[in-house]
C-alpha cells in the first residue's frame, strides 16, 4: 500500500534572497519521473529532514516545467532551517495537496489580484499563469502590499514585468514605497483600480488579518459573493485530511481548500 506521508526527495537547485527574510527556491525532483501537474494555488508539504514539515505554496507557473518554485519566509524552526540549506542540499516534497484555483472558472472575466506580504506567492504561480494566456482572460489588475519597501517580494515583476500587460498598484504600511510611492493598507488601493465589479473576478491572499478588511471592502465596492476568491491559512499536519488540525466548521482547508470563495466562506464562519 502506497504511504502518504512518505515524501519525495527533491533537490534545491537555485536560491534567490527575495527580502531580508524571504527565499526563492527553485527545486527539482532528484527522480524527474516523480515532477507532478499541478495548479496555481495548490501547496506542498515541505520537509528538512530531521526538523519536521510545514505546507508551502506553489509559486511558479504550471508552465514551467521540470522545476518548482517556492518563496519561504523565515518564521519558525522548520523554516529557519531550510535558509540555512544551499544549493545541491535535498528536501522532501508531498503533494501537491489542495484544491488551487480554478483557471477555468476566470475565462472570460477581468481579474483583480489582491496580494499582501508573502501572499503574493500563490498569487505568482496564477497570475503568471493568465498572463501567458492572455487572450482568454479580461483587464489584469494587481494590487500589493507589504509591510515596507523592503518587505515587498518579487520586486522586478512588481516594478517591471507584469506592468507590460496588466495595471500594477503596490503600497507598503509605513516608511518610503520606492515602487509607486503610495503608503497605506492595501484596502487603500481598491479605489484606485477602478475595476467593474460586475466583469470583474477578485483574487485574494495574504496574511489572515488582512483577508476580512479586503472581502469587506469587495462587498462595499459591489462584488458578489462568488466573484470575489480568497485563499485561507490554517495550521496543518498532515495536508491530507487526516489529523482534524485544518477544519473550519465542515470544511478542511487542506482538502476543500485552501481556495474558497467568499460565499463558501460566509457558510463555513461567520469572520466573514
Ligand atoms: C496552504 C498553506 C500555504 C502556505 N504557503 C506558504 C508559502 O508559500 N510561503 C511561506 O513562507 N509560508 C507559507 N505558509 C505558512 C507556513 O506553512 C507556516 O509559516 C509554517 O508554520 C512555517 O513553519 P515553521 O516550522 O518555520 O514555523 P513554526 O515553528 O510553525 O512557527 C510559525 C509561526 O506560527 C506560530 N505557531 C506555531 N505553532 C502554532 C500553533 N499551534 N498555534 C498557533 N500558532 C503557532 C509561531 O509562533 C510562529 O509565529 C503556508 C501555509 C498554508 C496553510
Ligand atoms: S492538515 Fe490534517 S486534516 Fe487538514
Amino acid at each position: 500500500m502506497e504511504n502518504l506521508y512518505l515524501p519525495q526527495i527533491a533537490v534545491i537547485k537555485k536560491i534567490a534572497q527575495e527580502t531580508p527574510d524571504v527565499k526563492l527556491f527553485t527545486i527539482e525532483f532528484k527522480d524527474p519521473e516523480k515532477f507532478t501537474a499541478y495548479k496555481p494555488g495548490q501547496f506542498f508539504m515541505l520537509s528538512v529532514f530531521g526538523h519536521g514539515e510545514a505546507p508551502i505554496s506553489i509559486t511558479s507557473s504550471p508552465t514551467q516545467k521540470g522545476s518548482i518554485e517556492f518563496a519561504v519566509k523565515c518564521v519558525g524552526s522548520l523554516t529557519a532551517e531550510l535558509h540555512k540549506m544551499k544549493i545541491d542540499d535535498e528536501i522532501g516534497l508531498r503533494g501537491p495537496y489542495g484544491n488551487g484555483f480554478s483557471a477555468d472558472s476566470l475565462k472570460g472575466f477581468d481579474l483583480l489580484f489582491v496580494g499582501g506580504g508573502i501572499g503574493l506567492a500563490p498569487l505568482r504561480s496564477l497570475i503568471n499563469y493568465v498572463l501567458e494566456k492572455k487572450a482568454d482572460f479580461g483587464k489584469i489588475t494587481i494590487l500589493y502590499g507589504a509591510r515596507t519597501y523592503d518587505d515587498m517580494v518579487f520586486k522586478e515583476e512588481l516594478k517591471a514585468g507584469w506592468r507590460k500587460s496588466a495595471q500594477v498598484i503596490t503600497t507598503v504600511d509605513m516608511g518610503e514605497n520606492l515602487c509607486d510611492g503610495n503608503v497605506g493598507l492595501v484596502t487603500t488601493l481598491l479605489p484606485k483600480a477602478k475595476v467593474n465589479t460586475k466583469t470583474t473576478k477578485a483574487i485574494v491572499c495574504g496574511p489572515p488579518v488582512m483577508i476580512p478588511f479586503v472581502l469587506k471592502d469587495l462587498t462595499i465596492l459591489g462584488f458578489a459573493d462568488d466573484h470575489i476568491i480568497s485563499t485561507l491559512e490554517r495550521h496543518m499536519k498532515c495536508g491530507v485530511c487526516k489529523c482534524n488540525h485544518c477544519n473550519i466548521g465542515p470544511k478542511y482547508v487542506c482538502l476543500d481548500g485552501p481556495v474558497f470563495t467568499c460565499a463558501e466562506m460566509k457558510l463555513m464562519t461567520r469572520e466573514f
